[in-house]
């Protein structure tokens, strides 16, 4: 048994007698005298092995990341370390043993470490020895804990689900596994328990929650895994307010517990058209303002050919205002970005400056002067502003510039990681058109309930309707999403109609949904809060990676343990894979 933990150790404890475990974190040989930093989970302790030391010939002979166990006397240290928390004291030791050696470790394991990121996943066991991701597997647990300690008080039951079901939509491809007993049928991993959790509703639990595991075959980005967890949560006998409540609440007791952080309630509510025109994005960065200006109106006399055609033709001109930047943005740098914008199908990026009470920019000699003097008025212009804009189709140029509004944000510094800016995003359309496959698409998922006062128009106008959905937002990453549901099997055929999903395929994917439904289906709703990217916020990291014990590279992979791998022939044949 240990007496301390390595960051226990104070300048009253000098005196005490100690016995000490840990890993090897450095040795500094100094000829007649040798120190050791011992670490373990919780911190650093340096050993001390004086001249007359008879133990002094084994520290030397010890390498980094052996394991020790030590025991000796704690003392004041000579030239003391106010960088770490037990840099007062030292320990003279009179005892010591390997408990284990260590190859040397193809890594520094420490913060500034020097390997690349898929050295580190390949030894992942010795990347977690490093502080920060001991420290943000901690800030995970200790979040769990406060989800459940909050949801649990609230009345909710805990559930598991199962992994080997049946496909579950949410927009990715699904993971399958082979089944042995019945050859050519396979399960599909979740990609959320979203249907599982609607049939507790229909069994009569009214509060269910599940800290979940989820799977999608999706592309991969800095806050996405393929394998990933969700703060899961349904409610019967509920309404849009309700999980929007109990949902800021949770939030708001796992950010005080966890970070000592007070949030104010209620969040701020926009309507999804309210964000993409202000923000050109379903998930905006409230953090700054710089919204964005439809400029048609003002524009509706332009000499300016490319404004004018396209104003014509039904599309639309955006601007920003960026405030006080004028100065800042080169040719270059606004080249640069004219070439970002290209990936959003747009053909360029106008701007005016507004320094020393005149005006310049790419576009200056177009403008005439009651142009000019609206567009001060539009953005309240003051010298040294700069004003963006794009002209395109409507929905480009507002995905584009709002990209652009988002990059200049960071790009600026007009964010903090310690701003909180809590939004509801909510009124979604319940459906989108792909020109390409020529139908619709759920935008949340096919369970979703539409609006009371928009459900004459579901068969005629689907893209005019709204459903009973929510997204929250915080620093421009959308953090959960829930919705009301269908809780009538007929509503649900209508809607699986308008996806396009015929008679045979509804009954043969969720004929035992529709059927649940007949029984006495409360109403109910939910949501589910994505569990790794809440991590990431309180962690104030941008990789999904850093939060997760073993995930998982951007093409999937398991460096590790080296999965995705072929499997035996015996395996194959056995699933009647390969004959
Ligand atoms: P949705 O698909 O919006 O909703 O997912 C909910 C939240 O999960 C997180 N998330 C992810 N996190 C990491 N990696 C991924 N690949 C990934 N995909 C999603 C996001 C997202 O907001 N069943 C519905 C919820 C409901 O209606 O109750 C659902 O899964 O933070």
């Amino acid at each position: 048994m240990i007496t301390h933990s390595n960051n226990a150790l104070r300048i009253t404890d000098v005196g005490s007698a100690v016995r000490l475990k840990g890993f090897v974190q450095k040795r500094r040989d100094l000829g007649n005298l040798v120190f050791i930093d011992l670490r373990d989970q919780e911190g650093i302790t340096q050993l001390a092995f004086d001249a007359d030391n008879d133990l002094r010939n084994i520290a030397s002979a010890i390498k980094n990341e052996y394991v020790l166990e030590v025991e000796g006397v704690v003392r004041e240290r000579s030239s003391k370390n106010p960088q770490l928390s037990t840099g007062d004291i030292e320990i003279d030791v009179k005892k010591i043993t390997v408990l284990n050696t260590a190859k040397q470790p193809p890594m520094l394991i420490q913060d500034e470490t020097d390997a690349l990121e898929d050295t580190r996943l390949k030894y992942r066991y010795l990347d977690l020895r490093r502080p920060y991701l001991n420290k943000m597997m901690r800030l995970r647990h200790a979040m769990a804990q406060a989800v459940r300690g909050f949801l649990n008080n609230e009345g909710f039951i805990e559930f598991e689900t199962p992994i080997l079901t049946k496909s579950t939509p949410e927009g990715a491809r699904d993971y399958v596994v082979p089944s042995r007993i019945h050859p050519f049928e396979f399960y599909a991993l979740p990609q959320s328990p979203q249907i599982f959790k609607q049939l507790l509703m229909v069994a009569g639990f009214e509060k269910y929650y599940q800290i979940a595991k989820c799977f999608r075959d999706e592309d991969l980005r800095s806050d996405r895994q393929p394998e990933f967890t969700q703060i899961d949560i349904e409610l019967s006998f509920t309404s849009q307010e309700e999980v929007i409540n109990v949902s800021e609440r949770m939030i708001k007791h796992v950010m005080k517990e966890v970070k000592g952080i007070e949030l104010t309630q209620p969040f701020k509510v926009i309507t999804y058209d309210q964000a993409l025109n202000d923000y050109g994005t379903d998930k905006p960065d409230t953090r700054f303002d710089m919204k964005l200006h439809n400029l048609n109106a003002l524009f509706s006399n332009t000499e300016f050919k490319v404004f004018k055609h396209i104003i014509e033709t039904q599309g639309s001109v955006l601007g920003i205002n960026v405030k006080g930047q004028a100065d800042n943005f080169s040719r270059k740098d606004i080249d640069g970005y004219q070439d970002y914008l290209k990936r959003f199908g747009l053909k360029g990026l106008s701007f005016l400056k507004f320094t020393n009470d005149s005006v310049s920019g790419s576009i200056a000699k177009f403008m005439q002067d009651d142009e000019i003097e609206a567009l001060k008025e539009r953005f309240t212009i003051e010298n040294g502003d700069i004003v963006f804009m794009v002209a395109s189709d409507h929905d480009s140029a507002r995905k584009g510039l709002g990209a652009l509004r988002t990059r200049l944000g960071k790009a600026l510094n007009l964010t903090s990681k310690d701003e909180y800016d809590f939004t509801w995003v909510i009124d979604w359309p319940m459906f989108e058109y792909d020109v390409e496959t020529k139908r619709y698409y759920a935008l949340h998922h096919p369970f979703t309930r539409v609006q009371d006062r928009d459900k004459s128009r579901l068969i005629d106008e689907p893209d005019q309707v709204r459903a009973y959905c929510y997204d929250l937002v915080v620093q421009g990453q959308e953090l959960g999403g829930g919705s009301m549901r269908i809780h009538e099997a007929l509503m649900q055929n209508s809607v699986f109609n308008i996806l396009g999903i015929d008679k045979a395929s509804q009954e043969e994917k969720f004929g035992f949904l529709l059927e649940a439904l007949q029984y006495g289906a409360p109403p109910h709703g939910g949501i589910a809060f994505g569990f790794d990217r809440f991590v990431m916020l309180l962690g104030q990291t941008e990789n999904i990676r850093d939060v997760i014990a073993f995930p998982k590279t951007s093409s999937a992979q398991c460096l590790l343990t080296d999965a995705p791998s072929p499997i035996d022939k015996a395996q194959l044949e056995e699933l009647k894979l390969k004959q």
